[in-house]
């Protein structure tokens, strides 16, 4: 799909060219002349416009306008929520139409309408193809999103550029969270992650169990051992900036399916664990964005990526493992395995000297029990981090909510057998895991967000959404020193990028 912004008042919009044009009506519209402000007013007249946000009044070849089809979608107040509401009900409304180009006109920009606009045609005409051959896929090539004034365009470029790139992104994130467990096994991500390194100023690296193993990761390996899948560490750079300036780390769960292991999980509900590298996706989806963005910073995404399967060779119950660290862990249930992968690559980040680590998870059931599908948990001992990370999931309207780490929360994580035991109680689980990631982030600022009820919907929409994309993308860019937007390092041809990549076991 192809995003243009494009300078259009009214008069030019009734004269673009254009399968369907969609008019945002907010209440504080007033129409002036021409055939479209005439319609508005005509319609708010007759009472066909309801000023209701997302009420649509679809008109089929309107007299003086080109497009053969005008929606009039009213916005309420117009906040973004709204305008990512209405924009959503009209492309839906599209499904049977199939347009191969939309023009999407609002009269007044902000950061938050644009990217709400945008993600919306997006997300509302994605179709999942790649295991369903007969699922049709969207015919729509060419969205046009129109401002009235020529300042209105100037001044919505950079936040267009943005909302473009999480849109690609979010796409990516989406796409791969989808896709079933034996088609998106470990090697797969790391092809993926592969792909994204061919890209400029993005170089990847994939470790295989060879590698891990001897790395120390005992907590990561122990994970995987059960599966006959193997297990991958991607390294992703994303390299904006010089050297000297510390990256932001993120770090993506990626158990591709998670059946709970020995400490198995009940039948019903069960293929929604192949959710469960969602947070690997979103640093996939991130670092895209990234690639596609260019700002002037440095990024190093890592995924450990397995299955999590029982099996003659699986982890069991009381089973002690040492992780990278050093830390030994009592694994006292084999279910709670997104710790146990996180861990050692906590620990791995260390050696980037970051300026900050964020780690992505769709980690505990507790935490949907918390906060619901609306905000993802938010965990970090830092105010400075976690107040960043909640402005940038507001501002992309995928929002988060602090949680608590006080550390009367890790009591129930004591063990008679080793550092650390894997599970505390019931109560509070969603804290009791970040707590346990904590132990391996002590030398950096650090923050955890649990998407386990925001990365996918369940039920008739079942689906990945492709958070939290948006919040870590706004989140980095929030990070670009300013008055330096675009990435002015030259860009590496390394020896490492055009090695072709090892064969790994
Ligand atoms: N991937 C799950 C968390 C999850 C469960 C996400 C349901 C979304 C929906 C994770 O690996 C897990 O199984 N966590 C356990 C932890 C428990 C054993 C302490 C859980 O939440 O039940
Ligand atoms: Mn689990
Ligand atoms: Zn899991």
């Amino acid at each position: 799909m192809n995003f243009e912004l494009k300078t259009l008042d009214l008069t030019a919009a009734a004269s673009l060219k254009t399968d369907v044009l969609i008019v945002l009506v907010s209440a504080a519209l007033k129409p002036a002349r021409g055939s479209l402000s005439e319609l508005i007013a005509q319609a708010r007249k007759s009472g066909d416009l309801d000023a209701t946000s997302g009420k649509i009044l679809s008109v089929w070849r309107a007299a003086g306008v080109s497009a053969g089809r005008v929606l009039l979608v009213s916005t309420g107040d117009g906040h973004a929520r709204q305008v990512r509401q209405a924009v959503a009900a009209a492309v839906a409304s599209l499904k049977s139409v199939a347009p191969q180009s939309l023009t999407l006109w609002m009269e007044d920009a902000s950061e938050q309408r644009v990217h709400a606009a945008t993600q919306a045609v997006a997300d509302t005409s994605y179709v999942y193809t790649a295991t369903k051959p007969t699922a049709k896929a969207s015919a729509l090539k060419r969205v046009v999103l129109g401002l009235p004034t020529p300042s209105q365009t100037k001044a919505a470029k950079a936040d267009f550029d943005h909302a473009c790139a999480q849109v690609a992104g979010v796409a990516l994130a989406k796409e791969w969270g989808n896709r079933p467990a034996n088609h998106a096994t470990p090697s797969m991500l790391a092809k993926v992650a592969q792909a994204l390194g061919k890209k400029p100023r993005v170089r990847c690296e994939v470790l295989g169990p060879a590698q891990i193993q001897k790395l120390g990761m005992g907590s990561f390996a122990a994970v995987a051992q059960g599966s006959r899948e193997p297990m991958r560490f991607i390294v992703l750079h994303y390299n904006g900036a010089a050297k000297s300036q510390a990256p932001t780390v993120l770090v993506g769960k990626g158990i591709t399916f998670d059946t709970g292991g020995i400490s198995i999980k009940p039948a019903a509900g069960m293929d929604e664990m192949k959710f469960d590298m969602c947070g690997a996706a979103s640093v996939l989806g991130t670092f895209e964005a990234l690639a596609q963005l260019q700002p002037a910073i440095n990024v190093v995404g890592l995924i450990p990526t397995c299955e999590n399967m029982p099996g003659g060779l699986a982890l069991k119950p009381g089973d002690v493992v040492t992780s990278m660290s050093g830390q030994t862990i009592e694994v006292l249930n084999t279910d709670a395995e997104g710790r146990l992968i996180l861990c050692d690559a906590l620990t791995y980040a260390k050696r980037f000297k970051p300026r900050a680590v964020v780690d992505i998870a769709t980690l505990t059931g507790a935490c949907v029990v918390s906060l619901g599908h609306v905000r993802s948990g938010l965990f970090s001992a830092s105010d400075e981090l976690a107040h960043a990370l909640e402005a940038a999931g507001e501002a992309a309207l995928d929002p988060c909510w602090r949680l608590p780490l006080d550390d009367e929360y890790a009591e129930g994580l004591k063990s008679n057998f080793a550092d650390v035991a894997n599970v505390g109680g019931r109560d509070g689980g969603a804290i009791t895991a970040a707590k346990f990631l904590q132990r391996f982030a002590k030398d950096y600022p650090w923050a955890h967000l649990d998407i386990a009820g925001s990365a996918w919907k369940s039920g008739a929409a079942k689906g990945a959404t492709g958070r939290p994309v948006g919040l870590l993308l706004h989140y980095l860019l929030g990070t670009v020193p300013k008055r330096q937007s675009k990435a002015t390092v030259p860009q590496a041809k390394s020896v490492a990028r055009r090695r072709s990549p090892k064969r790994l076991a």
